[in-house]
């Protein structure tokens, strides 16, 4: 990484100083609103990207970021922060739950950043992240939320960058499937991400003209698909399902357990589908996306929204607007209380205009 020593002294002292952590899983757009907050930022203050999201803080481990050092990774997919899920700091959603935070580490983290000399901190974050980032601002920290998630879930924000790349990605999947589905005469069931709301495949079904499209929002029937598929008299078909879609009298289907780094990780509900389509007369395959959706470049929207969701963090940073979450709203940027915005998650309304528009395009819901 250069150094840039050359330049007089009094040019380096900075009369602020800001944070910035990346937390919970990645998403494509990371590193390009680093680079945007360190844009918006660096004429007025010293900023420390701290690594591993939290566990950064508590740890003193961070780097100084500067353009020389975020600009060449501007539109690169992942964080150069690096990022876990949980790790010390298990996140908390909704108004009554009580912190999972041992207090020690609390403590610790509100006393590094204030030996840090931090004037604020901007939080990258999911729903998880930005409940500990709301925790941190009670506590007297100062919190700007930026909400990252491919799964779009956060409230306060129409668009969370991240989620228009892995809505492409789905789709080019689809488009894939799609020809396969017509030489073998097969039913074919794409898995998508989605723990509890459905918006990936909600978006990538209509773009990528699904027959079916299952979500966590909407209850469905196995039997209810068969009939569907059986009217339709074509032996070839495209199902999307999202991963936290849940069986009838099952629930959501889980995998296996997650890991050192998160709980435990849904997956299965394609293959159960494809099994029951299997026994009932259809030719069924599954494609599980998986982590394919998170990995990997930013496409151009995720692009542009991550550059607006940077610069107007900085912006909230330089008028002092702590305990804020940046919010895109009717095409505009504008603050929201972070502190509403973590109380629940935003999911799929079944009633909503976009899935009435997908039922007059002829999608069946499942239920
Ligand atoms: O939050 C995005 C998400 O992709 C979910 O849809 C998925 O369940 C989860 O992350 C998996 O994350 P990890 O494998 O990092 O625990």
């Amino acid at each position: 990484m250069p150094k840039s020593t050359n330049y007089p002294k009094i040019l380096f002292i900075m009369s602020k100083k800001v944070g910035i952590i990346t937390g919970g899983g990645d998403c494509p757009g990371l590193n390009t609103v680093i680079d945007s907050v360190v844009k918006g930022l660096d004429k007025e203050c010293e900023i420390l990207g701290f690594y591993k999201s939290f566990e950064g803080v508590l740890n003193k481990d961070y780097t100084i970021l500067t353009r020389s050092n975020t600009n060449p990774y501007k539109f690169q997919g992942g964080t150069i922060l690096k990022s876990v899920n949980n790790g010390h700091f298990p996140g908390k959603v909704g108004t009554n739950l009580v912190s999972q935070i041992k207090p020690e580490i609390l403590e610790k983290t509100i006393h590094n950043y204030h030996e840090l000399g931090l004037d604020g901190l901007i939080v990258l974050g999911g729903d998880g992240s930005l409940s500990v980032a709301n925790e941190f601002s009670q506590h007297g920290l100062k919190i700007i939320g930026v909400p990252k998630s491919i799964d779009n879930d956060l409230l306060g924000t129409e668009f969370t960058f991240g989620f228009w790349t892995a809505v492409e990605i789905a789709t080019e999947s689809l488009d894939r499937l799609e020809t396969t589905a017509y030489s073998h005469d097969r039913v074919m069931i794409l898995e998508v991400m989605g723990r509890n709301a459905g918006w990936i495949g909600l978006y990538s079904g209509l773009a990528g003209g699904a027959n079916v499209i299952l979500l966590p929002e909407i209850g469905f029937k196995l039997e209810n698909i068969l009939k569907f598929l059986e009217k339709r008299l074509k032996p070839n078909a495209l199902i999307v399902v999202s991963e936290g879609a849940k069986l009838e009298g099952r629930g959501q289907i889980h995998k296996s357990s997650g890991g050192k780094s998160s709980e435990s990780l849904l997956g299965g509900v394609g293959d159960e589908i494809a099994s029951f389509l299997n026994k009932s007369g259809f030719d069924a395959r599954c494609t599980r996306l998986g982590h394919v959706q998170r990995g990997g470049t930013p496409n151009s929207m995720d692009r542009i929204l991550s550059r607006q969701y940077g610069s107007f963090a900085a912006e909230l940073f330089l008028k002092g607007k702590f305990g804020s979450m940046v919010g895109y709203e009717n095409g505009e940027f504008v603050e929201k209380n972070l502190s509403q915005c973590v109380t629940s998650l935003k999911q799929v309304d079944a009633s909503s205009q976009i899935v009435e528009l997908a039922k007059k395009m002829g999608v069946y819901f499942g239920g």
